[in-house]
């Protein structure tokens, strides 16, 4: 499916075909600190389970950031990087700039680095939100527009380039249809939404009316919408494509320590029987799986201590003492995580409650970050500086 390949991925290509090739409309959420290629790797496996042969979805890389892309930092070129049997290689540009988007789009269709593009226009982080970008951006309603015009003209046609939002900034500033409008006008090959505004940050539930309404909006524009929030099981995928007639499903938090919720929405939207939850021995081999492609593709020692944040994940609802959580929290080498596993009675089956149990952040924000009187017009724009950011979200 890749772009060196003849009638493939091309400027015909809608974001209802890119779904269409996927096999199942499942996007794996662009994470930071996440999504890389170990984690996309765990996830296509998983996805691959259910439904041999064929992709089982679209998973998006970490964001990368546009400048740090252009001026080629080792690091963010690194993050770049795909296996060689991704297919799309989908990566996600965060960027405040129409000027540095477009360079950024460029370089990724010039050197092939890439078969679809992912804005990201969602993200709450009070760093990246009072300087005006992620969330705060689309309230700047040209800017945004030129934004995505700058990313979609430089793509040329040659990979499509979708949107990824919230619903506003809180629910005075909601920014979402506009926006919604102004990316499928620009020439977005799908719009994203998360049902909720950056000041709930990860608190509450998305709203699925929210998303029906720009399924709506978008529809005479023929410019899917993908809903995104809150998906913990192959159930809420499809409840919440039935419910907002949404094209397809954005998962974050649910995967987190669960790759395999990857083939039960293949599974769901194949309407298979949804494979169960592995039992504890099954999550401990991927756990194994997840450290050591970590360790292949970050590196050794650093694979590894990148695995710690995921343990705490993997082991929710299991009876595994606080010692043996504390240790693997600190695990520094497979052989030591390959011990401290081989410790743990295997034989717990997986509560169904864990399954829900809320990953990641939960609490809401006070105020959103904002840079001075940003609220107080939605059209002045001026250059916004795109952070370096080594920590991001969305
Ligand atoms: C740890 C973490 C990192 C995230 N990083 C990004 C990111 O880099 N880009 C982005 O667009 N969204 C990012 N998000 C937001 C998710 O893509 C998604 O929109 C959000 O988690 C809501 O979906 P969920 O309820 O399925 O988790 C991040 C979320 C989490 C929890």
């Amino acid at each position: 499916m890749r772009n060196d390949e003849a009638g493939t991925i091309n400027r015909m290509t809608t974001g209802a075909e890119l779904l269409a090739r996927a096999g199942v409309p499942v996007v794996l959420a662009p994470m930071a600190g996440i999504t890389n290629r170990a984690f996309r790797r765990l996830a296509r496996e998983s996805a691959a389970s259910a439904m041999p042969g064929q992709t089982g979805g679209i998973y998006v890389t970490e964001m990368i950031t546009s400048r740090a892309l252009i001026e080629r930092h080792p690091e963010t070129l690194a993050m770049t990087a795909f296996d060689p049997d991704e297919s799309p290689r989908s990566m996600q540009l965060y960027t405040t700039d129409p000027v540095t988007v477009a360079a950024a789009v460029r370089m990724i269709v010039d050197e092939n680095r890439a078969d679809h593009i992912d804005l990201n226009f969602g993200c709450p982080v009070p760093k990246v939100t009072k300087k005006g970008g992620g969330s705060a951006l689309p309230w700047k309603r040209e800017l945004f527009r030129e934004i995505v015009t700058a990313a979609v003209k430089s793509a040329d046609g040659r990979v499509p380039v979708t949107v990824k939002m919230r619903m506003g900034i809180d629910p005075e500033h909601l920014t979402y249809l506009d926006a919604g409008r102004a990316a499928a006008e620009a020439g977005a090959a799908w719009v994203t939404l998360h049902g909720r505004t950056a000041i709930q940050s990860y608190s509450g539930h998305a709203d699925r009316s929210a998303i029906a309404r720009l399924v709506e909006e978008l529809a005479p524009y023929d410019v899917p919408v993908l809903g995104n929030g809150d998906v913990w099981t192959a159930r809420d995928a499809l409840s919440m494509v039935a419910e907002t007639g949404c094209a397809g499903v954005v998962v974050g938090r649910g995967c987190l320590g669960r790759p395999w919720l990857f083939g039960q929405l293949a599974a769901g939207f194949l309407g298979a029987p949804i494979p169960r939850e592995p039992d504890l021995r099954g999550v401990t081999a991927t756990m194994r799986r997840h450290a050591e492609l970590l360790e292949q593709v970050l590196g050794e020692g650093r694979g590894i201590r990148d695995f710690r944040k995921h343990v705490a994940w993997y082991l929710k609802g299991f009876v595994v003492g606080a010692p043996i959580r504390q240790q693997l929290g600190l695990v520094s080498s497979l052989g030591e995580l390959d011990d401290l596993l081989s410790g743990l009675n295997l034989d717990q089956a997986y509560s169904a409650e864990a399954a829900e149990l809320p990953r990641g952040r939960t609490s809401p924000q006070k105020r959103v970050a904002l840079p001075d009187g940003w609220l107080e017009t939605r059209d002045a724009t001026g250059a916004i500086a795109e952070e370096e950011m080594a920590v991001s979200g969305g």
